[in-house]
């Protein structure tokens, strides 16, 4: 049994990767980055550079410091450099060919004490952790992105998982200056489960005609101060990570709520990933990324502020609620659990609960039923909504 955990390996330096290495480095962990070829190693070492370089111009780092985390840090593109790691995180492509080769070599590499964790966003941690003969020694350390800024680690357990590994891996999460949320290995965990069917949710919205792209993330930050609209994060994170995400819910759920928006698995077809592929919703390129015409679609005038109109807000946010009602309701979290995740991994001024209980399940539950009678709403209201709005109870934790 590993007592404590000094060396940390992390195979994979590409957009979460390079923003995990910099928390270990800084946290006093001595690090090994591990990639591909040199080319992928020289972008996760200039990453790195110029992070702590940004950090010292702007006072937040002194230049001893900087020294003292460039001297623990070693990159190599061989994983057998990874010989005496206490634990290695991966956080390379979501394709289980990939992880299996890796998770081949750290099994053969790694003492046997060592922890594996995976970054996984999308593929099952219990089915990473039978690729390894120390199934109960993997672990999902799952990071949000922009890594270094959120503070959220989702520490995911199998049912095999050896209860010391966990207390293991939520001693380090704590060092790394994250909080840690235990959860168990299903699709999504908690904050991806919830935050991209609401993402997707935006885009099919999009692609009806309902609102402009500018219109949707306005109303997104202005009405529930979310701090990015959701199409805007889409291009953040990568919509082919989305795609991933999107398609293990519907393996996993089977509900309408769950089904990849057309256009979102077109847009990954086409290339347009988001910033790192230079044009997703928005155009990175250095191109004019003009306003959008105001839509002309016929259902877009169901949605606007006026009498009998819905509010963009609501038609994005409501069955959002809902969702985090439904998984609190399946006793997957618990509503503070839920809040944590969305607040620490996604930014969000309150959590999904807290707002839920702010507008009462009876408002919620209209609202839906509004949108179902409308035709956009396609999903069943949670059955705890459904339970409390029975009882006359107004709150998810009365
Ligand atoms: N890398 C490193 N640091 C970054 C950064 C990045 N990509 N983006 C911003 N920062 C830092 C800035 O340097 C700044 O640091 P400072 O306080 O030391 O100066 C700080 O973050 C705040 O940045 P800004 O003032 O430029 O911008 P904002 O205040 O608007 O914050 C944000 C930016 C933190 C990205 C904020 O918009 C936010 O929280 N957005 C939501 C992000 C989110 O939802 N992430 C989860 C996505 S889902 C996911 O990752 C899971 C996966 O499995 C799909």
């Amino acid at each position: 049994m590993v007592e404590e955990i000094n060396k940390v390996g992390l195979v994979g330096l590409g957009t979460m990767g390079a923003g995990i290495d910099e928390g270990f480095a800084r946290a006093g962990f001595t690090f090994t980055g591990v990639e591909i070829d040199d080319a992928a190693l020289e972008r996760g070492r200039t990453h790195l550079e110029k992070s702590l370089a940004k950090a010292v111009a702007k006072g937040k780092l002194t230049e001893d410091e900087q020294r003292a985390i460039l001297g623990r840090v070693t990159f190599t593109t061989s994983r057998d450099d990874l010989a005496d790691a206490h634990l290695a995180v991966e956080a390379v492509p979501e394709r289980l060919d990939i992880k299996r080769s890796v998770f081949a070599d750290l099994d053969r590499i790694l003492p046997p004490a060592a922890i594996l964790a995976t970054n996984t966003s999308s593929l099952s941690v219990t089915e990473i952790a039978a690729l390894t003969s120390r199934p109960g020694k993997v672990i999902g350390l799952h990071f949000f992105n922009p890594a270094p800024v959120m503070r959220l680690v989702e520490i995911v357990t199998t049912v095999v998982t050896e209860p010391h590994v966990r207390e293991t891996a939520t001693q380090v999460v704590t060092r790394l200056g994250k909080t840690p949320v235990a959860v168990g290995d299903r699709a999504g965990f908690v904050a991806n489960a919830l935050l991209v069917p609401y993402l997707n949710h935006a885009v099919a919205v999009y692609e009806q005609g309902l609102a402009t792209r500018e219109q949707i993330d306005a109303a997104i930050t202005s009405a529930a101060g979310f701090p990015m609209g959701p199409l805007t994060l889409m291009d953040l994170v990568g919509l082919d990570v989305l795609l991933d995400v999107m398609d293990v819910l519907w393996d996993e759920f089977r509900r309408p709520r769950y089904a990849a928006a057309p256009l979102l698995r077109r847009m990954v077809a086409a290339g347009l990933l988001g910033r790192k592929s230079g044009r997703g919703f928005y155009d990175y390129s250095g191109a004019d990324n003009p306003a959008e015409p105001e839509p002309t679609a016929p259902l877009a005038q169901l949605v606007g502020d006026g009498p009998g109109q819905i509010s963009l807000a609501d038609l994005l946010l409501v069955p959002h609620l809902n969702d985090a009602a439904r998984m609190i309701g399946d006793g997957y979290a618990t509503a503070d659990d839920v809040d944590t995740a969305m607040r620490l991994g996604c930014g969000y001024p309150k959590g999904l609960a807290a707002m839920l209980d702010e507008r009462g399940v009876k408002n919620v539950t209209e609202t839906l039923a509004e949108l179902a009678a409308a035709g956009l709403f396609t999903d069943d209201t949670a059955p705890l909504l459904t339970m409390l709005a029975k009882q006359g109870k107004d709150t998810l934790r009365s």
